[in-house]
């Protein structure tokens, strides 16, 4: 297989923008109508995400023990869409159409060839993974909610009670499908691991967001959700060793911070936490309830809210220049980021200018696509992360 000649040919892919997918899903629905029945209605948000994970995939594809691991946790992960492995070949005879028709000439026999067998390894990854997994756990969990709470005008707090148990780990992200709609997105469970199974999520209404808004709007107790198995290892605990903590939260991006704060608790305190939870105002301070009981229990925790501009951290007093401030003292602690793109970029770069290294700093990523960047600047790019990006409704 050349490596060279898939990159530069999906480079010249990229070159034709949105009409590359556009062109490969219209050949893919005209040619098997079965299949346009498993997208959504709206194509605007999926189209560019396959083309996402496969420019991810290209980038990549010299390091195969990343690769191998991030295209296992997408096959697991289709299961939820219920994809059977002889839907693959389909996907790849339109992908082959989709060169034909933008690379002409250059698209050449060997070339044809080379696509072929990269897209059926990536095939056979995904589909092995899939059947892997089939064998200890189902492909979702039905969810019962048990209670809704309306927080704010656009933020609920749900307790969903899982069927059977769904095993976890503080800091991951589970998908999510009311289940009359075939629409999955994810949210992370804001708690640790209890007894009885059950799971806290916190979900703000987004503007076009269709899961979200029926999530806080349109749920009751009682009402059935799907679940869908975890995924993303980026904030979970074991990546700061047995270090000492500052957790930066900002709006419900502070759901997979509180389920540390729970891990730490449940493994008995063992390290200093700091916690900062920006709002843009105290109305959006949606917790400050279990706040102020967890920082009178814990003599290991210390939690500060600040309110932040629009913009993001950097306005005078607010995160960034605390965090810079403060910063000196913490020099060996991890730092765990999560909320708004604006404010996790500001507090990310003022912790770099500070001293911290990248090992230092957790956060799910910045970009805009799922699972990887933006499909159209991968080729080339040596991408560091060895995780999945997960696309949160925040
Ligand atoms: C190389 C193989 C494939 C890759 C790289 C790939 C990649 C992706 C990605 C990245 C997503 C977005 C997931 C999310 O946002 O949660 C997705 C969703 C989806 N994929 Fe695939 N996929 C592949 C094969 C297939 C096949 C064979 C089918 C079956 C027809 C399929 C059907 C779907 C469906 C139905 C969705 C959900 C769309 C939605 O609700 O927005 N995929 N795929």
């Amino acid at each position: 297989m050349n490596i060279d000649g898939l990159r530069r040919s999906w480079s010249l892919l990229v070159e034709q923008g949105d009409q590359a997918p556009l062109y490969f899903y219209s050949t893919l629905f005209a040619a098997s109508p079965e299949i346009r029945e498993m997208f959504p209605t709206n194509m605007a948000g999926q189209r560019e995400r396959l083309f996402t994970a496969l420019g991810h995939t290209v980038a990549n594809i010299d390091q195969l023990p990343r690769i191998t691991e991030y295209l296992r946790s997408l096959g697991r992960d289709h299961r939820k869409f219920a994809v059977r492995a002889d839907q693959y070949p389909l996907l790849g005879r339109a992908l082959a159409a989709t060169f034909q028709h933008f690379l002409g000439p250059e698209w050449t026999r060997e070339l044809a060839d080379d696509w072929s067998s990269a897209f059926a390894m990536i095939a056979q990854i995904m589909i092995d993974a899939a059947a892997e997994s089939e064998r200890t756990s189902p492909p979702w969990w039905v969810g019962e909610v048990v209670a809704h709470e309306r927080r704010t005008f656009d933020v609920a707090v749900l307790t969903l009670r899982p069927s059977y148990l769904l095993p976890f780990t503080p800091g991951q992200s589970i998908s999510l499908s009311p289940s009359a709609s075939r629409a999955w997105r994810y949210y992370s469970p804001a708690n640790a691991p209890r007894p009885d199974g059950t799971i806290e999520l916190h979900v703000r209404a987004t503007p076009g967001g269709l899961v979200s808004s029926r999530l806080v709007y349109g749920t009751t107790v009682g009402d059935q959700l799907h679940l869908a198995a975890p995924v993303g290892e980026r904030l979970a605990l074991t990546q700061a060793g047995d270090r000492d903590l500052v957790l930066v939260a900002g709006g419900t991006g502070w759901a997979p911070l509180k389920a540390l704060v729970e891990q730490v608790a449940a493994e008995g305190g063992q390290r200093q936490v700091s916690l900062y939870v920006t709002a843009r105002s105290r109305g959006d301070l949606y917790d400050s309830a279990y706040l102020t009981e967890a920082a009178t229990r814990h003599h290991w925790l210390t939690v500060r809210h600040l309110m932040e501009p629009r913009t993001g951290g950097n306005g005078p007093g607010g995160l960034v220049d605390t965090l810079a401030a403060a910063s000196g003292g913490w020099r060996d602690r991890h730092v765990y980021l999560c909320g708004g793109d604006s404010m996790v970029r500001a507090t990310l770069d003022s912790l770099r200018d500070a001293g911290f290294h990248e090992g230092q700093l957790h956060h799910e990523g910045l970009s805009t696509g799922w699972y990887g960047a933006d499909w159209r600047t991968q080729v080339g790019s040596s991408d560091q992360r060895s995780h999945a990006k997960v696309t949160h409704e925040r």
